[in-house]
């Protein structure tokens, strides 16, 4: 028999059905709560509401458990590539040899960004953040590509999809390209996906393309390792810009705004920054840890803690694990990877934050990641963007196919009560 709930409210009661998960996750189905008894819920920030049913992405953040459609985090890390990841999380399942092959030859013929986005790119002064241009550049795909989709139509949906993993990487390589001064290139449709985003986004005019084989490896596992991670914050807003029909570009670009911030994406870069500060400071943790726990002092200490992991974040494990693998093999002695390992250490050991199981989240290493790959720290926040791409298609193409209602929370109103207008002179 399914599970019901009761709520009781000033002496009656009332039942709700409760809705399980496949990972026997519940969940207390209230739609009809304010119609019955007149009240709805409060959660400021949403902490404990389900906005959907989704069979995307599986995180039990008490176990530090991430999966993708059923598979780990760490299999699909070690053994697929993000091509295929992508594929998975927006149609199901892993492709066949075909479908892969398909699905990339595909990618690669809408790839092609049209000539005039050029002069929007131009209208940026370089010293412009890379996610702002790449969230305006994004919005400004619509001008040349269908504003809406018929989600009935699956070639439609197709299509959209196939397009936006095209050009988006061409995107994020001209932002780069424009903050380094360099012309503006297209890729090579002979190399893979993640290769072939490198090889735009660095190569030189004059120049042959050369990249080491670990280069793109390590690109590739932290691609797979963002792809996707359920309703967080930018992931809800493709969702929520979707549900009022909205396109897929457009709820995107919303999407990449979201992400930008330093609570959300944006904190790779500020761990960097945070890292960075320490060393010139002298490398005193203990003194960083300190304002880290004072509730006077707005510093936090970046990297740290999560919204729903209250246990190690799988994904820091596993690009702690490759930092080490990355920096060695490219010979490169980052002195911030200490200071990062210290004080992990040291906030592992620590009662505060013990007490509010704060641990590494996947922003804390992935940046001296990137760092050693070469990537400016402005464009390491577009780099997440670039992995995340994949898993917001995937919600909002599930989001759009189980037609979803349009996204719209109520509020409890705290403001003044009726008042009499009066006349300026009167004020
Ligand atoms: N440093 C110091 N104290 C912290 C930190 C931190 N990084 N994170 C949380 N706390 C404290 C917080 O002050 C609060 O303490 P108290 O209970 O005494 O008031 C308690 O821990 C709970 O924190 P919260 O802010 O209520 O938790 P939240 O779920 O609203 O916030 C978070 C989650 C990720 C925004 C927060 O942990 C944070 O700001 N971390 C630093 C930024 C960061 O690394 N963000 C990347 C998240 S992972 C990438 C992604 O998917 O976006």
């Amino acid at each position: 028999m399914s599970k019901v709930a009761t709520i009781e409210i000033d002496g009656k009661k009332y039942e709700f059905p409760v809705v399980e998960g496949t990972e026997n996750e519940q969940g207390i189905d209230i739609k009809k709560l304010r119609a019955e008894a007149g009240v709805i819920t409060l959660d400021r920030g949403y902490k404990n509401t389900g906005s959907c049913e989704s069979a995307i992405t599986f995180l039990n953040g008490e176990e530090g458990i991430l999966r993708y459609r059923g598979y780990s985090i760490e299999s699909l890390a070690e053994k697929a590539d993000f091509l295929e990841v992508a594929y998975l999380l927006i149609f199901g399942e892993l492709p066949t040899k075909t479908q892969l092959d398909k699905f990339y030859a595909d990618i690669k013929e809408e790839s092609a960004v049209d000539e005039e986005m050029k002069k929007i790119l131009d209208g940026f002064p370089k010293s412009a953040h890379p996610m702002g241009v790449l969230s305006s550049l994004t919005s400004a795909l619509i001008a040349f590509n269908p504003s809406s989709v018929n989600v009935d139509s699956e070639e439609e949906m197709y299509k959209a999809i196939v397009k936006i993993l095209g050009k988006f990487p061409v995107l994020a390589a001209w932002t780069l390209r424009k903050k380094n001064s360099l012309p503006l290139n297209y890729g090579d449709d002979s190399l893979g996906y993640v290769e072939n985003l490198h090889k735009m986004m660095f190569e030189k005019p004059g120049k042959s393309y050369k990249v080491d084989k670990e280069v793109i490896d390590a690109l590739d596992k932290l691609l797979i390792l963002h792809a996707d991670h359920e309703q967080n914050c930018s992931t809800s807003t493709v969702r929520m810009v979707g549900s009022s029909h909205a396109g897929l570009f457009a709820s995107i670009s919303a999407g990449i705004s979201a992400l930008w911030g330093p609570l959300h994406g944006g904190a790779n870069q500020a761990v960097i920054e945070m890292l960075e500060r320490i060393k010139e400071d002298g490398g005193d943790t203990k003194k960083f840890m300190a304002k880290a726990k004072d509730k006077e002092d707005p510093f936090r200490l970046m990297g740290f803690g999560h919204r729903v992991y209250k246990n190690f974040d799988p994904r820091a494990k596993i690009i702690k694990k490759s930092a080490d693998e990355v920096l060695g093999q490219l010979g490169v002695d980052d002195p911030v990877l200490d200071i990062a390992k210290g004080l992990e250490k040291e906030a592992l050991e620590d009662q505060y934050f013990v007490d509010r199981k704060l641990y590494p989240n996947v922003d804390f290493y992935s940046g001296i990641i990137y760092r050693a790959l070469g990537i400016p720290v402005e464009m390491f926040t577009v780099m997440f963007a670039l992995g995340r791409l994949p898993g917001w298609i995937a919600q909002w193409r599930e989001m759009r196919l189980m037609k979803e209602p349009i996204g719209r929370p109520r509020q409890i109103y705290t403001g003044a009560n009726l008042r009499e207008f009066k006349e300026v002179e009167k004020r």
